[in-house]
């Protein structure tokens, strides 16, 4: 079952070779000089940044977040929106560290070919950061050192980039519009491929800054209850070549969390795609995303796998317990807001249907009302939020 591709290819850039060769005292002096320097001005910024966070307010989550299609919208002249910017420069602009931080960003692992379109399309009011993960360094606005561990690299990458001036809320994904990893109500009627919209749309910020870290899946099937025996397969270690994630689990977290206990069950919907409020984020140094990025640039691991033993770290690395499978029912209401399900709803949430998009399957929100229509779906249901 933890089988299932990322669909990344693991095609491999690396750096650009640009170390100088050779002693050459004279520009040593020059970049330590340099190093030096860059580190006092950064030292600067931080400091100037905090003693200015201190004195803002929180921003308030209005009725709109539990209500709206489109969660909160941006209040202050400071945290522009994506359909503000020119087109092209979408994801190039970095908040300064003065200015006050985004409430919600979106972070896509993307590969050079993805269309994103829907992404400024459909939801305008996130910030979104699109990453080209099969793109050299220096050839994208947004892109990653090396293209190995499928979407766990970008992330780890914008958590190290963007450890000062994260948003209250960042939501990582992959490229992908329509995808099985979601997990939301269009699928019960038709497709395992829902709608990334939706799910963004749904999202309920406040909740996510209550909790610190939400998976976008509540379904349990595929990694809950207990995915991974990490304890259990450190002490036996079965031959078991059809899971090489559990395999490699148990070395690999002790290398990830050296100061921590192997645990006895991992357990964590899949998936890879979650929210994560700024203080969750921060409540690890920065040290320890940059050793985990450090993982996948050197492990010998393919991609499909050192992702994989991501997938199930994340939910440990944002402060919950390893194995982490929340109430079904309580988690569509309180990721989602839909609170009102049946049993029949919960039963049809999440039933395998393989990967390839129905006949007639919406790509706009004028078909999905016509899908709707066609199929006799009731105009509304506890997930229709209009
Ligand atoms: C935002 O900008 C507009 C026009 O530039 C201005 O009238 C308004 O007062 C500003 N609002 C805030 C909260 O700064
Ligand atoms: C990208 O997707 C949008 C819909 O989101 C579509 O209108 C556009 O034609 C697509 N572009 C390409 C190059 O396929
Ligand atoms: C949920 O169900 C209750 C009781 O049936 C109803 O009063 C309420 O309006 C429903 N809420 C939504 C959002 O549909």
């Amino acid at each position: 079952m933890s089988q299932f591709s990322h669909l990344f290819p693991s095609r491999l850039f690396s750096r650009e070779a640009g170390s100088s060769t050779g002693p050459n005292r004279n520009r040593a002096f020059l970049y330590m000089s340099l190093i030096v320097f860059v580190l006092l001005l950064t030292y600067q910024l931080v400091l100037s940044r905090e003693s200015f966070q201190s004195s803002i307010s929180k921003w308030k989550l209005g009725p709109s977040a539990t209500n709206s299609n489109h969660g909160v919208h941006s209040t202050g002249n400071s945290t522009t929106s994506a359909s503000d910017r020119p087109s092209g420069q979408a994801s190039q602009e970095q908040p300064t560290p003065s200015a006050r931080p985004r409430q919600k960003e979106l972070v896509i692992a993307a590969m050079s070919h993805d269309n994103m379109s829907w992404v400024e399309e459909n939801v305008p009011d996130w910030h979104a950061n699109i990453y080209r993960a099969d793109v050299a360094p220096g050839k994208a606005s947004l892109t990653v050192p090396v293209n190995k561990g499928n979407e766990a690299m970008v992330f780890l990458t914008h958590i190290i980039d963007r450890y000062d001036s994260l948003p209250d809320v960042s939501l990582f994904l992959h490229g992908g519009r329509y995808q099985w990893h979601n997990d939301n109500p269009l699928y019960a009627y038709s497709s395992s491929m829902t709608d990334s919209v939706i799910s963004i749309n749904h999202l309920q910020l406040n909740h996510v800054q209550e909790t610190g870290y939400a998976n976008l899946r509540c379904t349990w099937i595929i990694g809950c209850p207990a995915e991974l025996e990490p304890a259990r397969y450190l002490r036996d270690r079965p031959q078991d070549p059809e899971h090489p994630t559990a395999v490699e689990f148990p070395d690999r977290f002790m290398e990830l969390f050296p100061d921590e206990d192997l645990p006895d069950v991992v357990g964590a919907a899949c998936c890879s795609q979650f929210a994560v409020s700024r203080d969750r984020i921060r409540s690890r140094r920065k040290e320890d995303y940059s050793r985990a990025r450090q993982f996948l640039i050197d492990t010998s691991l393919d991609s499909q796998t050192s992702g994989r033993i991501m997938e199930y770290v994340w939910h440990i690395m944002f402060g919950k317990p390893a194995q982490y499978c929340p109430d079904t029912r309580q988690c569509y209401c309180q990721t989602y807001g839909y609170c009102n399900m049946t049993d029949e709803d919960l039963r049809n949430q999440w039933v395998w249907r393989g990967l390839k998009l129905p006949d007639g399957w919406p790509d706009s929100e004028e078909n999905t009302k016509k899908v709707q229509k066609r199929r006799g779906l009731p105009s509304s249901t506890y997930w229709m939020s209009q």
